[in-house]
């Protein structure tokens, strides 16, 4: 892990954001826990995203489906059969590896030493061996190229197998009635089953949207870059049901819509990047990712696939129920196709807090800040009298009552006041609010601003209104 990425997950421990889960038996690998400042953090994020898709579009409806699904519905989907990882074992340090991805850096190495060439060349010959399931082509392919294995250093490996990424338990208490159950990889499937009785009950007319946001777990072996890459996480996504035909200008839309809710959360136009894929999965006529870039590169943070009418007709089929939409516009019965967007909650997350580390040297000082975005900032503002006698207590509290109803707040009145604005800063609140001996005169504080450390006199009764103007999104 590199230098900086290494800083933010100190930090992120530190202030309260993210936690390794069960620390105190050594963390369990790939899922973590979210601290007081993180679950604020989160919730903000959550929150702006179900907002702009369920409010902000009158033909978008939310709902919160099961983690557990009827099994038959991962054949359907195809997650039985092809959701999954080829891995490798090397025999010697009985490590495992995905093989794509020892694949994937031998590549990366020839493009550094500037063999474009060689490095597509060798992506593309795995692409093929994947493509015609070619396991033992794949294990050549490795040997060949002389990939060892980063701890042992030899190339001693194993045969390469196939690894179903979804986690499964039993449902049923008795052992020979159990069955097979599966927690969720993705949550777009909870909303394909429940198409028509969305469809029918919230009476939408194609094209419409359904939303949900809601845990989705995968035995990644994989797991590195901190938050990045999870077995336990949350997803959010929409399906976009549109007439067939209508998909790929609908598709242009959601691209650009959704490129536009990251630059208005903040996140500087350089930073982003629209990746075009251009192998598609069976079930896509159109994909892309929108990346961002994190200390360790470029990477995804959100999927937007045009998955044509797959997912419904699969359905149809396994279900034997009919998923068709009747369209009285064009008096016509089909089954629509879909424009998903699809997003990590935990990898947004990831983004905002990489965007907003700031470690800077001004005039001999070192200053460290997050400069969130006021509208997920996890404290809004902060609410410091200046002592802890002569009645500043007392009309801090005051001014706490008028805004807490409105705005996550946070009042203290121990140590010095410049102490209290780092430990502000160094989870990102956007506003301290200093009580002192002339607030009880004039009814004004003296707001300093996070960013910029300026500070400017206001009235309290003026409060109110520029907290919410500075958190609108
Ligand atoms: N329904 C489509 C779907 O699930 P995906 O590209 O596999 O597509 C969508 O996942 C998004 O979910 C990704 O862009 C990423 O933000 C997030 N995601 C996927 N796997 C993840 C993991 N293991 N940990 C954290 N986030 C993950």
């Amino acid at each position: 892990e590199n230098a900086q990425l290494k800083d933010i997950i100190a930090h992120a421990k530190e202030y309260g954001f993210v936690y390794p889960s069960s620390e105190i038996y050594d963390g369990l690998q790939a899922v973590y826990d979210f601290g007081p400042y993180g679950v604020e953090l989160k919730n903000n994020l959550k929150r702006l995203w179900w907002e702009t898709m369920t409010r902000l579009n009158d033909n978008i409806v939310g709902i919160d489906a099961a983690i557990f699904m009827h099994p038959t519905t991962w054949k359907a989907s195809g997650h039985v059969d092809s959701f999954n990882d080829p891995m490798i074992d090397n025999k010697d340090s009985k490590k495992r590896y995905r093989a794509d991805v020892l694949i994937e850096e031998k590549a990366a190495t020839y493009e550094k030493a500037g063999d474009k060439e060689r490095a597509q060349n060798l992506l593309n010959a795995m692409a093929r061996l994947l493509e015609a399931e070619d396991l033992a082509g794949v294990r050549e392919l490795i040997i060949n190229e002389g990939i060892t294995c980063p701890l042992s250093g030899t190339s001693n490996w194993t045969e390469v197998r196939q690894f179903n990424l979804m986690f499964s338990t039993q449902v049923g208490s008795v052992a020979e009635d159990a069955s097979t159950i599966y927690l969720r990889p993705e949550t777009a499937q909870g909303i394909f089953v429940n198409f028509l009785n969305v469809q029918k009950t919230a009476r939408m007319k194609v094209p419409f949207g359904i939303a949900q946001i809601g845990k989705a777990f995968r035995n990644e072996i994989v797991a590195r870059q901190f938050i990045f890459r999870m077995r336990e996480f949350e997803q959010m996504e929409m399906q976009f049901f549109v007439r067939p035909g209508s998909e790929l200008d609908w598709y242009k839309e959601w691209a650009g819509t959704r490129m536009q809710w990251h630059k208005a959360l903040g996140i500087p136009e350089e930073k982003l990047r629209r990746h075009d894929h251009e192998k598609l999965a069976h079930y896509a006529n159109a994909a892309m990712d929108i990346e961002f870039e994190f200390p360790f590169g470029f990477k995804e943070v959100e999927g937007i696939h045009s998955r044509t009418d797959f997912d419904l007709k699969s359905h149809q089929e396994y279900s034997k129920k009919k998923q068709q939409y009747f369209d009285p516009e064009i008096n016509q019965n089909y089954i629509p196709y879909v424009i998903e967007t699809s997003i990590g909650a935990d990898r947004l997350f990831l983004m905002t807090l990489c965007n907003a580390y700031v470690n800077e040297h001004v005039d001999g000082k070192e200053r460290t800040y997050l400069k969130f975005h006021p509208a997920i900032a996890p404290v809004k503002a902060a609410i410091l009298p200046l002592t802890k006698k002569d009645g500043l207590p007392e009309k801090g509290q005051e001014i706490v009552n008028l805004l807490k109803y409105d705005f996550n707040i946070v009042y203290e009145d121990a140590a010095s006041i410049g102490k209290r604005y780092t430990r502000q800063d160094l989870i990102g609140t956007p506003f301290c609010i200093a009580v002192d001996h002339q607030t009880l005169e004039d009814n004004t504080v003296t707001i300093r601003h996070r960013d910029t450390t300026e500070q400017e006199r206001v009235a309290i009764g003026d409060l109110h209104k520029r907290l919410s103007e500075a958190c609108s999104f």
